[in-house]
């Protein structure tokens, strides 16, 4: 099986500090990577270590490409939970991606199977990073429990847990999306290299499952364990149900 590194930081800030610079030297040593990023609560604080890093001109994204992992489909593009509207303020509107290089999912285009089949056709050339937070489920994007790992880029019926998390991102009361559209584990599968993250108690039993219970489409994040370079960076909470043995110290 392959070696999966699993590395744990002290707090919540270390995690962040040294998951957002070792983002900046990934864009240093690989300018002209083409990268797939998720949003959620998880990778927010990460996102501010990396527009500071771009600010300070520490990294630039330049010459990168950035995919989007996932979208909400069924509720309106500007809604504050959309995944683009979420990666836009927590990151692209304050770095220098060059406007043809941001490739989003549109659940509103007239032919959604197109536009899917379109995005694994650009994808044909893997991407170098995958950076992935995690469900509950142990869902990465919105590849719900079930999915097989050869699935493409297509619509996908959130699970009702999935629905309800939604709600912290969209508001209460807003209108929930029950559907998206998700970058497929073929293509996560087929990166060069797969980032995990994930912080906080809440993340602690899937994390542990994830790692030890023998890998299954029922918690699709185990799935990834297969692969030649995944990297499952935790703070200490979301780590704190793992035996010493199988982390290492970040
Ligand atoms: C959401 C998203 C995932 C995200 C996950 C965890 O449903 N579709 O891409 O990684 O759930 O979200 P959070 O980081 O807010 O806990």
């Amino acid at each position: 099986m392959a070696m999966v590194h699993v590395v744990r930081y002290e707090s919540p800030q270390a995690w962040a500090e040294h998951v957002a610079a070792r983002f900046a030297s990934f864009l240093a040593d690989q300018p002209a990577a083409r990268v797939a990023l998720p949003t959620g609560a998880t990778p927010e604080p990460v996102y501010a270590g990396i527009v500071e890093a771009v600010r300070a001109g520490v990294a630039s994204f330049g010459r990168a490409h950035v995919f989007l992992l996932d979208e909400f489909g069924g509720v309106p593009p500007d809604a504050k939970g959309r995944c683009d509207v979420m990666l836009h303020r927590a990151l692209l509107d304050h770095v220098d991606v060059r406007p043809g290089h941001y490739h989003k999912l549109d659940p509103e285009a007239p032919d959604v199977e197109a536009m899917c089949a379109a995005y694994d056709a650009a994808l044909k050339q893997p991407l170098d990073l995958v950076m992935l937070g995690i469900g509950r489920n142990g869902h990465v994007g919105m590849n719900e429990p079930g999915t097989p790992p050869d699935s493409g880029t297509r619509r996908v019926e959130l699970a009702p847990s999935t629905t309800q998390a939604s709600v912290r991102y969209f508001g209460e009361g807003a209108a929930l999306p029950t559907w998206g559209i998700t970058l497929g584990l073929a293509q996560i599968l087929a990166a060069r290299t797969i980032w995990i993250l994930a912080t906080g108690e809440g993340k602690a039993d899937i994390v542990r499952d994830v790692l030890l219970e023998p890998v299954s489409a029922s918690r699709p994040a185990s799935l990834l364990r297969g692969h030649p370079d995944c990297w499952f960076l935790l703070d200490a909470a979301a780590a704190s149900k793992l035996p010493v043995g199988v982390l290492t110290r970040g």
